[in-house]
């Protein structure tokens, strides 16, 4: 099969090089395309040596044209860049993936109130899917352009999922307190995230508000005819990759006579032809470091009175983006979902 030619604009951040590791052996994609605005003319493994020797090109100016030449390309860039080029490779038939939050809410309005800048291509966003595959897969077989969905909201979806698709839990009374390892914030140089600050130490931040409850809602309200209410706290944890999820779901009257084992039946059978879904038996305790690198989210399920508790882990990088982009991609193509994305964990 002749290989598809792939694009990164934002190659030097931390999602564009987990890009770069997961396509560089990606048996049918070829990387044509890395943009930096800051690095072009750099080779990449002279900034990356743990790309020596596998990938050979060198960073371009994202307006040099070259992203004309691609099949598909990916966005690992902050919100507001997709948007502003995603139509002109749209109408050259250039499938578009973004990482970012552009094309993530079909609300313009909420986006706007979020993000703070007027969405540049409201018509465009129209045909944008949604894309968390597990939910969501006929959509993004036939998608042109995918909102790759935010790292925290992978979590509460498909971790609520099962609860709400069958009418089991109180959706009004949602609540999901979440922790992330500090590669979420990204590459660019912040004091919050400076060793000495984020190290040994931890806190909860946009308590108040978070751009993901927006994301999180708007998804949520598919899944269930009730009213969606949801407390979103995350947190900042000091490790470098990671995302933990506890969420806490009331079961409705008519479902409290469900037995643990009937709540993970239902958890199991949901996600049991998943190949990147792990429902771990009740009453595990799932760890971060059992998904470090690998593009496997885990589950599992516990109870408090009729209170279900759900945890759930993944890595950030991995299935938080950019090997969730790379699973898109897969189904966006007709390839094996699982291809160039079925590596196991890093332990320890
Ligand atoms: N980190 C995570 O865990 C995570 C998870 C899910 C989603 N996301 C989302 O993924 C996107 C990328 O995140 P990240 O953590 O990889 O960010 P990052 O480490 O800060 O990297 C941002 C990249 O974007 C490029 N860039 C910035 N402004 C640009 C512009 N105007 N035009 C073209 N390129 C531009 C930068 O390269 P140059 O400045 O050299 O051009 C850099 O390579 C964000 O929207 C983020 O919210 C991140």
């Amino acid at each position: 099969m002749q290989k598809i030619k792939v694009g990164i604009v934002g190659g030097t951040g931390y999602t564009g090089v987990e890009l770069l590791r997961l396509l560089a052996h990606h048996p049918y994609a070829q990387l044509h395309a890395i943009t930096s605005r800051t690095e072009a003319g750099v080779p990449v493994a002279q900034m990356f040596p743990s790309l020596r020797g596998v990938v050979d090109l060198a960073f371009s100016d994202p307006a040099s044209g070259i992203l004309n030449e691609c099949d598909v390309v990916f966005f690992a860039t902050p919100h507001g860049v997709a948007m502003a080029q995603a139509p002109a490779l749209l109408d050259k038939g250039v499938r578009v993936i973004d990482l970012g939050a552009d094309f993530r809410l079909q609300d313009t309005a909420v986006f706007e109130q979020c993000y703070k800048l007027p969405h540049a291509c409201a018509d465009v966003l129209k045909n944008a899917v949604y894309g968390l595959p597990e939910l969501n897969r006929e959509a993004v077989r036939q998608a042109k352009l995918i909102g790759n969905p935010g790292c925290y909201p992978t979590t509460m979806q498909l971790g609520f999922y099962p609860l709400l698709k069958n009418n089991l839990v109180d959706a009004g009374q949602l609540i999901a307190d979440c922790k992330s390892g500090v590669s979420g914030a990204g590459r660019k140089a912040e004091v919050a995230t400076l060793f000495s600050e984020a190290s040994d130490s931890m806190k909860a931040y946009g308590v108040s508000g978070h751009r993901h409850t927006p994301e999180t809602l708007e998804q949520l309200r598919k899944m269930t005819a009730q009213d969606v209410g949801l407390i979103f706290t995350p947190h900042l944890i000091p490790m470098i990759r990671g995302m933990h999820s506890t969420l806490y779901a009331k079961l409705l009257p008519e479902a409290q006579h469900l037995s643990n084992e009937d709540l993970q039946s239902i958890f199991e059978t949901t996600y049991v032809s998943e190949p990147f879904v792990d429902v771990m038996p009740f009453g595990s305790h799932p760890e971060t470091r059992s998904t470090r690198a690998s593009n496997m989210l885990r589950i599992a399920l516990h109870r408090h009175g009729d209170t279900v508790i759900v945890l759930v882990v993944q890595d950030n990088l991995v299935k938080g983006a950019a090997g969730q982009a790379v699973q898109n991609m897969n189904v966006m193509f007709g390839f094996d979902e699982t291809a160039g994305i079925n590596m196991l964990p890093v332990m320890p």
